[in-house]
């Protein structure tokens, strides 16, 4: 790869990132299900109709898999509690093998010099409350803060780093306005009051993290480079209002306690009444931001479509697996704008970036130069930011094994590490040996 970690201040971490439900297997251990359980038994859902109930055995292979982390030369791993392995109906019962599975895990990382980065939500909302409406419902930020209590107590005093909350725009929006992940609706009311709701959960979060003493929390915010098709008003506009709902709606929320009036547009009848009220909840000071960035959004009118009227155009850059751009500049500009326009100096990580390759084994070793270009890319990119003022303090890979990927099942492999489905075998692919020799140098 063509950078060195003696390029980077010495209190950049470079690690790489998983989360529970894409690896463990939910199966093991008496977690309880979540939503993408049953969200993955609907036809059309999942390719495949895969779920993570095995994924990959992670729960069972964990050990290795923090090997391979230390072997890689990282200095920290970014993971997450599952809520339903912790508590099988969301609320009441505690599971204690998973309590303490991730008591052992959070051990594991230390023993091996790893710094745990702990996301607190990676996507599964347990099903005994995905029954009451899950993210839609106006008590889910209480029952979040419990699950947040719980699970802090037990391995907080360990953890390097907490997030409340991954990638809020999916959580809500992509799961409740399109439909695409669990619990697959398509509905503007639910939608908007997710989006405000997963905030409000934040805001309870961070609330609980400070009571218990913990003193590094963040939130993982996803941002996509929109940009309009061509110069025609009518695109510019369109894209404005991509950006509004995907960029600017969470970050806008917690730095500037309010929502972008592009957004308001169609989201205002549909909030939960006293909304405003929580403003100050969700506006909490921060001590880092964790962004994660895949690709550009390219971005045309569609006024023959309901609000936001808008849709995305195939754009002619090369792409990945997914068929997602590859656009490492759209990663420095993001950053960029983040210092500049919301956070200022405020530490941030690239809590995810990485691409799908379509590898295979051959003869023992999984040749993949286009990750290693891509990697490279950002990494570089992430350079020309802090070039720029941006405050950047470390880059987590997506991911250190390929699996789950949610709604594309075990099709697309974004692992720097290959997993071989029916052996579990894992396989260091050839990013993962260039990235360990550049954190070398
Ligand atoms: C992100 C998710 C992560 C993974 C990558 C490819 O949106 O946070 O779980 O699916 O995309």
């Amino acid at each position: 790869m063509e950078f060195n970690r003696s390029d980077f201040p010495e209190d950049f971490l470079f690690g790489a990132a998983t989360a529970a439900y894409q690896i463990e297997g939910s199966a093991h251990g008496g977690a309880g299900s979540c939503h993408w359980d049953s969200f993955a038994q609907v036809p059309g859902n999942v390719i495949g109709a895969e779920d993570g109930s095995r994924a990959c055995d992670h729960y069972l292979l964990w050990q290795d898999d923090l090997d391979l982390l230390r072997d890689g030369g990282m200095d920290a791993y970014r993971f997450s509690t599952s809520w339903p392995r912790v508590l099988p109906e969301g609320r009441g019962a505690v599971n204690a093998e998973g309590l303490d599975f991730y008591d052992r895990l959070v051990d594991g990382m230390l023993e091996r010099g790893l710094k745990p980065f702990q996301t607190l939500y990676h996507w599964e909302m347990p099903s005994a409350l995905a029954d009451l409406g899950g993210w839609a419902n106006p008590d889910v930020h209480k029952w979040f803060a419990d699950f947040v209590q719980i699970i802090t107590r037990k391995i907080g005093d360990r953890v390097h780093a907490t997030a409340t909350i991954n990638e809020p725009w999916c959580v809500s929006f992509l799961s409740h306005f399109l439909g695409h992940h669990a619990p697959g609706l398509r509905d503007i009311r639910a939608a908007a009051r997710a989006m405000h709701h997963v905030l409000k959960a934040h805001g309870a979060a961070m609330e609980v993290l400070r009571a218990e003493g913990r003193d590094n929390c963040g939130i993982v915010l996803n941002f996509e480079a929109s940009a309009p098709v061509d110069g025609a008003p009518e695109n510019i506009a369109a894209a404005a209002r991509q950006d509004a709902i995907f960029n600017r709606w969470f970050i806008e929320a917690i730095t500037q306690g309010s929502y972008p009036e592009e957004a308001m547009e169609g989201f205002a009848p549909h909030m939960p009444a006293g909304w405003q009220d929580d403003m100050a909840l969700i506006g909490q000071p921060l001590d880092w931001l964790g962004v994660n960035y895949y690709t550009r959004g390219l971005l045309r009118a569609a006024p023959d479509m309901a609000w936001p009227s808008v849709e995305p155009v195939e754009g002619p850059l090369p792409k990945t697996q997914m068929g997602w751009e590859i656009h490492p500049q759209g990663l420095r500009d993001i950053l960029v704008r983040l210092s500049r326009d919301y956070v200022g100096d405020l530490p941030m990580y690239v809590t995810e970036n990485g691409m799908a390759w379509d590898d295979r084994v051959e003869n023992g070793t999984v040749y993949d130069p286009a990750r290693v270009s891509f990697v490279s890319d950002h990494v570089r990119a992430i350079a020309e930011a802090m070039e720029q003022g941006a405050n950047m303090k470390g880059f987590f890979y997506w991911s250190l094994l390929d699996n789950y990927e949610w709604a594309f099942g075990y099709e697309k492999r974004f692992g720097m590490v290959h997993v071989d489905y029916d052996t579990m075998k894992r396989t260091p692919k050839t990013s993962y040996h260039e990235f360990a020799q550049a954190l070398a140098r």
